[in-house]
C-alpha cells in the first residue's frame, strides 16, 4: 500500500494522475497553508511528497518520512527544500522547470512594463477619479524601446525575458552569470555584476536563492544604478536586500521597481505598500491556468516515475543516483 501527502491541493491534472497509480493519496490542506504539525505525522507513514515552495522541508520534516522516496516540489526553485539532508538521506528531490518559463517571463516582462509606464500608479488615479483632463506631464514614466535590459541570472527564464526584451523591443541585452548560455538567438553581452549594475535602464533577477546570491543587491549595488533605472524580482525575495530597497525607492536613488517576490512572504514592508514608484504583485509569476496544470502533471509523473523504477526527469539532486 503506497502513500503519497501532498501539503496543499494543486490543479486536478496532478491530483488524478496520483490517484491512478497510488493507494492513498492525502491532501492535508485545501487552504492557503500547511499544518506543520499535521504533515510532520502524515509524512510517517508516507512514501512520497509532494510539496509547495510555501511549506519549509527541512532536516526534522524528511527524518519524520521514515519511507520517503521522492519529495516533489511543485516549484522550479526548491530552496524551500533541504537539499543536503534528502541526497544525505537517499531521497529524490525534483523541481518544475521549462514548464513555466515563458509564463514567468511574461510576468516579469510585464511587471518592467508597468513600473517603467507608472501603470499601478495611473490605475489608481484613474479609480480614485483624479483623470481630469489630458495632460503634457500627466503620469510620464520612461521609454522601454531600444533601452539597455541586464539580466541578472542567464538561465532558463533570464533567457526569456532576454529575447522578450531584444527581439519585442530592440533591447540592448546584458547579462551576468557564471555560465554562458547556448544558442542565444538574439545578441547579448557577457558583463561583470558592477557594469551590469552601471548601465542598464531595466534589471531584471533570475537567480536562485542560494548563500551566494543572499542579498546580491543591496545599498552598495542600488548606489551603482542609473537614477532611472528599473529593478524587477521574479527570482526570490531574499536576493534583494529589502529594507535598501525601501529606502532607494524612498530617495528615489532608483526610479522604480516590479516586485512578485518578497524577503519574508506573504508579509511586505507597510512602506512599500504606500509607494507609488512600485509595483506589487503577490508571488504570481507562473500563474496561468495551463501552466499551473502543467507543473501539477510534472510534479505527479516524477513521483510516478519514481515508483516505476525509472530516474525522474525533473530530479535535481542528481548526488543521489551515486
Ligand atoms: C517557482 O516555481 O519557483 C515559482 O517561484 C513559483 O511559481
Amino acid at each position: 500500500m503506497k502513500k503519497v501527502v501532498i501539503t496543499r491541493k494543486i490543479p486536478d491534472a496532478g491530483i488524478n494522475l496520483l490517484e491512478e497509480y497510488f493507494d492513498q493519496v492525502k491532501i492535508i490542506s485545501d487552504g492557503d497553508f500547511c499544518n506543520r504539525k499535521h504533515l510532520l505525522n502524515e509524512i510517517n507513514n508516507a512514501d512520497a511528497l509532494l510539496c509547495l515552495l510555501t511549506e519549509k522541508i527541512d532536516k526534522d520534516v524528511i527524518d519524520a518520512g521514515e519511507n520517503l522516496k521522492i519529495i516533489a516540489n511543485y516549484a522550479v526553485g526548491y530552496n524551500n527544500i533541504d537539499l543536503e539532508h534528502a541526497t544525505r538521506k537517499g531521497i529524490y528531490v525534483t523541481n518544475t522547470p521549462d514548464i513555466l518559463t515563458e509564463t514567468t517571463a511574461d510576468l516579469a516582462f510585464c511587471l518592467l512594463m508597468a513600473a517603467a509606464r507608472r501603470i499601478g500608479e495611473a490605475e489608481r488615479f484613474t479609480r480614485a477619479g483624479k483623470f481630469k483632463s489630458w495632460g503634457p506631464r500627466l503620469l510620464c514614466g520612461q521609454d522601454i524601446y531600444g533601452k539597455t535590459l541586464g539580466i541578472i541570472g542567464m538561465g532558463r527564464i533570464g533567457t526569456a525575458v532576454a529575447r522578450r526584451g531584444a527581439s519585442g523591443f530592440n533591447m540592448n541585452i546584458l547579462y551576468y552569470d557564471t555560465s554562458v548560455p547556448e544558442n542565444l538567438s538574439f545578441s547579448a553581452k557577457k558583463v561583470e555584476l558592477n557594469e551590469l549594475l552601471t548601465q542598464s535602464d531595466f534589471i531584471s533577477l533570475h537567480v536562485p536563492l542560494v548563500d551566494a546570491t543572499y542579498h546580491l543587491i543591496g545599498e552598495k549595488e542600488f548606489s551603482m544604478m542609473k537614477p532611472t533605472a528599473v529593478l524587477i524580482n521574479t527570482s526570490r525575495g531574499p536576493v534583494v536586500d529589502e529594507n535598501a530597497l525601501v529606502k532607494a525607492l524612498q530617495q528615489k536613488i532608483l526610479y522604480a521597481a516590479g516586485l512578485d517576490v518578497y524577503e519574508n512572504e506573504p508579509e511586505i514592508p507597510r512602506t512599500l505598500k504606500t509607494l507609488d514608484n512600485v509595483i506589487i504583485t503577490p508571488h504570481i509569476g507562473s500563474a496561468s491556468i495551463e501552466t499551473r496544470d502543467g507543473m501539477a502533471e510534472m510534479a505527479a509523473r516524477n513521483i510516478i516515475d519514481t515508483f516505476q523504477g525509472k530516474v525522474p526527469e525533473q530530479l535535481v539532486n542528481r548526488d543521489v543516483l551515486k
